[in-house]
């Protein structure tokens, strides 16, 4: 509080004083029944709510609000809960990474335009949580992340299943006729049973975890259960200490350093993460002013052991992670590879945060000594098909593909995919390579996930269960495959994957980080003369600011001109 007392809070250019405009601004804030002595000059939080029944994985978030705000009035401080936009993975069409950015202009705007000293962001599903700290990062306020949680793990017929990656699984075995759609029916009752986000290690649950890896999360964030009485004491503990960042003024800036995102790529690594971590920490850091690039990923990410055993790339799922004992005991484990002297919002060292922490299954956790898998890392690729890059994630891919040459078998749009794959004529075998244009950041528009294409009937009926496959999409954090992501520059810019043909032969080479497509430079040349830019597909509105200015997957998928930090300085009075 001391050090509070001396400064003027930022809040107090709208409630201090004794003038018109202080009149205005307490007197309308009075009508909700806050007494005057609450405009004394203590810390205001804002709680930047995502709750939403479309965005069914934070409809819990009220309840969770009001936690925070017993922290905060505890710790001395004005709790002010704002909604911002609200991105439902399940529910948004084209796709909800069309509008991470859209939302992360609201949270920036809301932040900044309003009596705020620090803020609160309640995250969950996938692309809230980059969506709300980008935005804030672009204002740097003290600020402090809480996720609402995981679903509890589903059970289908006595057997655990888990978010998405269970729905590819039935998919495939429906389309082969070995699930009826009857029992498909009866599974989606039992995939989420509880209130919280996808309990896999999907994008939610992996960006959860990132928070927690990049300081700007109290520990333990990432894997209570949304319904574990545990969560809600984590959100008022969450209330409580933003009031003492306030007081600190522990700002974004303090936390999210270079060292945190090496912190995170790493952990990213260790805990088989999805691959859509990429293009968020990339746009965050991107926001906050850290150089980080795709090289980082794969030199941090190359020697990276994967220590969990949970879905996609495993077995468990997230409440079995946090009954084992969370992130903090992965991040204990990698303490000789991570910077442990990182701050954090706790105030303290990364070191200093899992110092205590004890692992209670080895099955879920494997210590590093003996990892579950050797290859945990994002793998990087470069070649003549991905001039700026590509990744893959090695711990979600089958060994026997990782070096593969094979036959191209195109398809122009997901469409074009879909009309085609069943086809009994299609010429495609164990051994092609599936190519997917036009699915990239401008082309979907909105980068969609549809990177893990289902393979053809005829061959999964034939047993076959996975195949090389190649796009500018993104893939679901659930899924997994030898799937290969996020090629830059993307098909609807002109780039190389737009010129493959079918019967071009491909060659992934994983360990030597190569994509290369065997076709000479002067065909390609001769294609791409005659290449044309498909049609947007919607003219006007959001939608073409989006495409004019989105950055490319190497560079995060941010519009370029959101990049960077603007700063929190008041606005100035309109009365
Ligand atoms: Fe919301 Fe998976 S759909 S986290």
């Amino acid at each position: 509080m001391t050090e509070t007392k001396k400064r003027t809070l930022r809040s107090q250019h709208w409630f201090g004083g004794n003038d018109k405009d202080a009149f205005i601004h307490r007197s309308w804030m009075k009508n909700q029944g806050i007494p005057d002595d609450a405009f004394d000059g203590r810390p205001v939080i804002g709680i930047c709510n995502t709750w939403s029944e479309l965005t069914p994985c934070n409809a819990h978030f009220r309840d969770l609000a009001e936690a925070v705000k017993r922290g905060v009035l505890e710790a001395g401080g004005l709790p002010v809960e704002f909604p911002v936009m609200s991105l439902g993975e399940s529910n948004l069409r084209p796709t909800a990474m069309l509008f991470r950015n859209l939302a992360s202009m609201d949270v920036e705007e809301s932040i900044r335009a309003n009596p705020l000293d620090g803020v609160v962001l309640l995250t969950g599903c996938d692309k809230t949580t980059p969506a709300l700290l980008m935005g804030a990062a672009s204002v740097d306020l003290p600020t402090i992340v809480l996720s609402g949680g995981p679903m509890l793990n589903g059970n289908y017929r006595g057997k655990p299943i888990g978010s998405g990656t269970d729905v590819w699984k039935f998919s495939e075995e429906v389309r082969s006729g070995r699930m009826t759609q009857t029992q498909f029916k009866e599974a989606e009752s039992c995939m989420s049973r509880s209130a919280g986000h996808c309990m896999t290690m999907g994008t939610a649950s992996t960006m959860a975890a990132m928070v927690e890896a990049l300081g700007v999360a109290l520990p333990g964030n990432a894997a209570i259960p949304a319904v574990d009485a545990r969560r809600k004491l984590q959100a008022q503990m969450t209330g409580r200490r933003i009031v003492g960042m306030v007081h600190e003024d522990l700002r974004l800036s303090h936390v999210l350093t270079r060292a945190a995102f090496e912190n995170a790529i790493m952990v990213n690594g260790a805990i088989g993460g999805s691959t859509n971590a990429v293009v968020h920490l990339l746009a965050i850091a991107g926001r906050i002013g850290v150089e980080l690039t795709l090289a980082d990923w794969d030199r941090l990410g190359r020697d990276m052991p994967c220590l969990l055993n949970l879905m996609p790339s495993g077995q468990y799922l997230m409440e079995d992670f946090y009954y084992a004992g969370g992130l903090p005991v992965v991040m204990r484990e990698l303490l000789g590879k991570l910077h442990g002297a990182a701050f954090t919002v706790t105030g303290a060292s990364v070191a200093d945060n899992v110092a205590h922490a004890e692992n209670f299954n080895p099955e879920v956790i494997h210590p590093l000594a003996a990892p579950f898998k050797d290859d945990g890392g994002i793998a990087v690729l470069k070649g003549n098909l991905a001039p700026r890059g590509a990744i893959i994630k090695p711990s979600a891919a089958s060994p026997a593909l990782m070096r593969h040459r094979g036959r191209a078998v195109v398809f122009d749009s997901i469409e074009h995919y879909k009309r085609r794959i069943d086809d009994p004529e299609l010429e495609i075998d164990a051994d092609s390579v599936m190519v997917l244009q036009n699915c990239g950041p401008k082309g979907y528009p909105g980068m969609a996930e549809v990177g893990n294409m289902g393979l053809p009937k005829k061959l999964l009926a034939q047993g076959v269960t996975d195949m090389v496959r190649i796009s500018d999409a993104r893939m679901s954090g659930t899924a997994f495959g030898t799937v290969v992501l996020h090629v830059a520059p993307e098909a609807a810019m002109g780039g190389p994957l737009a010129l493959v043909r079918d019967g071009d032969m491909i060659e992934l080479d994983v360990p030597n980080r190569r994509l290369h497509l065997e076709v000479d430079d002067a065909e390609l040349a001769r294609r791409k003369e005659a290449w044309r830019a498909p049609e947007p597909a919607m003219r006007g509105g959001y939608q073409s600011m989006y495409t004019e200015h989105v950055l490319q997957a190497d560079q995060g998928v941010d519009l370029d001109f959101l990049v960077g930090c603007r700063g929190s300085a008041v606005p100035r009075e309109s009365h």
